[in-house]
């Protein structure tokens, strides 16, 4: 699996501890993103202002962009309590109902995933959302009957990766929608240098700006980059990390300057080499790189469409021209291929 790979913005199981550790607590050490900065804390102090807890609120982006972080610093600048659940961890309408009737006023809901709730769950929160209602059902068949409760004025935030697998009537029950881009290297270079400060690593400024460079313009990923660096240049060197043993730690974990490892290439190569540029079914690459279907799309194939690398048609994967030359190859037949 993909998912213990270096340069996946996917938590993986070594992330927890880290990613706990340099998870920003406030909203001023949160880097970045500022639009959604400057929106949410004219929300927050609104909310202050009136007594009120703040709208649901709705954060998507790709894997390790901060939708997490957000939600604890939401909460902290709130100064609200903040339950944490999943959409697959709800698996019965009454855990969410039981949840729910836990929650106190003011309390946050976070649902991570929330695109995977199911519908019989999700029907649970609209009146939860909208009325701040529960609506339990009593008895069965014709005699059945509704009855009403109320619950505590509570905030939900969700968070997904794939916002088009969100149904409407969800979507339209948050009141703030917010979409997290990729990072600015520069973010993510001041991202770097904080936390290194924070673990006690010392590293020149070019060394810091290689790790950027490589992070896929994403906070997780440049975590990790960091760590692993670190861990090379306490083997091989003094643990300080400088340019040169940098970029020997990153040939040897095979990422190279744009942050590409070797599926990403394979995935390239495997479209020019083998279908002449493409288009090229997904589960083809799935094949090629023996990486499943959803892992590919939504792990891989994001940065390389940020990177200009790859577009999706209807008919499937086109590698660009951008492509070829990174790669060093030549579009066959000398001309351009029309795509
Ligand atoms: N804007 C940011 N500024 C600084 N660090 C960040 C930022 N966003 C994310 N991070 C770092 O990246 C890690 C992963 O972020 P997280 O919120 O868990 O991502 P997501 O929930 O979107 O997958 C966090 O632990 C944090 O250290
Ligand atoms: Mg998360």
């Amino acid at each position: 699996m993909s998912d213990d790979r270096i340069i996946s913005g996917s938590e993986t199981n070594d992330d927890g501890v880290l990613d706990v550790a340099l998870r920003p607590k406030k909203m001023d050490e949160y880097i970045g993103q500022n639009n959604v900065k400057a929106n949410l804390k004219i929300a927050i102090e609104a909310a202050k202002k009136r007594g009120e807890p703040i709208e649901h609120v709705l954060l998507y982006g790709a894997p390790g962009l901060g939708k997490t972080t957000l939600a604890h610093i939401l909460a902290n600048e709130l100064g609200a309590n903040i339950k944490i659940t999943s959409g697959p961890a709800i698996e019965k309408s009454g855990d969410l109902a039981a949840i729910l009737t836990n929650l106190s006023e003011g309390d946050i809901l976070f649902i991570d995933e929330i695109h995977r709730l199911n519908k019989v769950v999700e029907e649970i929160l609209y009146p939860a959302m909208e009325d701040y209602a529960l609506d339990i059902i009593i008895g069965k068949g014709p005699s059945a009957r509704t009855l009403r409760i109320n619950l505590p004025r509570i905030t939900i935030i969700g968070a997904t990766t794939k916002m088009s697998l969100l149904s409407a009537p969800l979507r339209d029950r948050f009141g703030m929608v917010f979409h997290l881009n990729f990072y600015e290297q520069a973010d993510i270079e001041k991202i770097i240098n904080r936390n290194a400060k924070i673990l006690k690593i010392d590293i020149v400024q070019d060394a810091a700006q290689e790790i950027a460079k490589r992070s896929r313009r994403t906070p997780r990923v440049a975590n990790r980059l960091l760590k692993r660096v670190r861990d090379y240049c306490d083997v091989k060197d003094d643990g300080a990390i400088k340019i040169n043993t940098c970029q020997s730690a990153f040939a040897m974990l095979e990422v190279d300057e744009l942050g590409l490892d070797w599926v990403d290439r394979k995935i390239l190569e495997t479209i020019i080499e083998k279908y002449d540029g493409g288009p090229v079914g997904l589960n083809t690459i799935s094949a090629a790189t023996g990486e499943d279907m959803a892992t590919v799309e939504d792990v891989y194939e994001p940065y390389l469409m940020q990177l200009g690398f790859l577009d999706r048609s209807p008919r499937g994967r086109i590698a660009t021209d951008n492509a070829y030359k990174h790669l060093g190859r030549e579009r066959r037949g000398g001309q351009n291929k029309l795509v």
